[in-house]
């Protein structure tokens, strides 16, 4: 299947209040109550969803939680059974993919195998009848942008995963399209390969800074690395979105707090606010204060979200929690150590640098933390 859409730009972009580098071609994606049903199964449900000019947004869930679906659906191969989708000041809704000047990379790479480097990424052009002189310019400023220029005369099969995914992105750049969307691009390729090319997709971004992209992935360290925002999908619901940092800080469910760094999640109950936007509750044999950030109501049931590398072997303040467990597994993961605590049959994992002495399995032990570092957070509403 050939990834790259090769169209006639829509009319000139309309984007208020956006900085003047980035006003240039920006155009934003917006998904406004979007519905997909697949024989009567809804599998998107009523998405709506922002991705501002020369934003990237990284949409996350588990496997079959509808990503794809809400990338095909700006792609224009999926027709939304509700809603609107715009891109830029239009409704693309009813518009064919190749109306859309979107660039689009898959997981699979889908070079075309009997085309060199600089052939794939021409390809649209030469679709769209852009004249030889500035394909000769293009397609090379394309390669150099993914640091591909040695390459152009290569075979994909003469290429490493690493490097055919590159030549995708060219040829998904080359008709200067005003969003990119990136279904799993780094999910065919091993760790280390996937580290340096996601420092590469920032690196793009930077030199492309009104290039808009929607990033679909299940890997949250991806999502972390490089979004300015992040969706969070389950079941084909929008569960969770907003800026990075504060969707980690402050996740908005239990199921944002687990599927965003994997916090540790505690059940508790009788929650008491406190003051100044705090609240004690009843965790098992323990009270625990954290952050009420979400302002839950007095008496509710909730959980405790505090990540591993907030827990402390001692207190770091006078009003720190306290909970004791006993020692259940020790991993030494190089970089750090990460101890799980059984306290009161639920898992706590802890993560320190190297430890000289980690403790033992079986052994009964205290671990501390801020009320500043928990989040008191709901079950994903409509859900459990
Ligand atoms: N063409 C299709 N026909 C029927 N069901 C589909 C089709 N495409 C996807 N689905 C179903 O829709 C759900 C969401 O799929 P998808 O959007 O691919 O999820 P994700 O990308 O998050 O893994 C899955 O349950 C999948 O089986
Ligand atoms: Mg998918």
């Amino acid at each position: 299947m050939a990834n790259t859409f090769t169209m006639e730009r829509g009319p000139a972009p309309q984007a208020p209040a956006v900085p003047a580098a980035v006003a240039h071609g920006a155009s934003g994606i917006g998904f406004e109550n979007v519905s997909v049903t697949y024989g009567g199964q809804t599998i998107l449900d009523s998405l709506t969803l922002t991705v501002k000019p020369g934003e990237i947004v990284a949409l996350i869930g588990p496997s079959g939680s509808g990503k794809t679906t809400a990338l095909r659906a700006v792609a224009g191969f999926v027709q939304p059974s509700a809603g609107r989708i715009v891109i830029g000041a239009r409704d693309v809704t009813r518009l064919p993919p190749y109306a859309r000047n979107i660039g689009m990379v898959v997981q699979n790479y889908a070079l075309f195998p009997h085309m060199r480097v600089e052939d794939n990424v021409a390809f649209g052009l030469r679709a769209r009848g852009t004249d030889a002189d500035a394909i000769r310019t293009r397609v090379p400023e394309c390669l150099g942008l993914v640091g591909m220029s040695k390459y152009a005369k290569r075979y994909p099969r003469e290429l490493s995963g690493g490097q055919q995914q590159r030549v995708a992105i060219a040829r998904a750049l080359a008709i200067q399209p005003q969003v990119l969307l990136l279904d799993e691009p780094l999910s065919a390729l091993d760790a280390q390969i996937r580290r340096s090319m996601l420092d590469e997709l920032a690196k793009l971004h930077r030199s492309l800074p009104s290039l808009t992209v929607l990033y679909v992935t299940h890997d949250q360290t991806e999502a972390l690395t490089l979004a300015n925002h992040i969706g969070i999908m389950r079941d084909g619901k929008l569960v969770a979105h907003g800026e990075t940092q504060g969707l980690y800080r402050h996740p908005p469910n239990r199921f944002a707090a687990e599927f965003l760094g994997r916090a540790n999640v505690l059940p508790a109950q009788q929650l008491v606010p406190t003051t100044d936007g705090y609240a004690r509750v009843r965790c098992g044999d323990f009270s625990i204060v954290g952050r009420n950030h979400h302002g839950l109501p007095a008496a509710s049931a909730c959980y405790v979200c505090v990540r591993p590398h907030d827990l402390h072997f001692r207190p770091r303040t006078e009003a720190s929690n306290r909970v004791t467990g006993v020692v259940q597994s020790v991993q030494w993961l190089g970089e750090l150590h990460s101890v799980v605590l059984d306290v009161g049959g639920e898992a706590l994992r802890l993560t320190r640098a190297p430890l000289e002495s980690p403790p033992e399995p079986g052994t009964a032990m205290s671990v501390h933390f801020d009320a500043a570092d928990v989040t008191l957070v709901p079950e994903v509403e409509g859900h459990g």
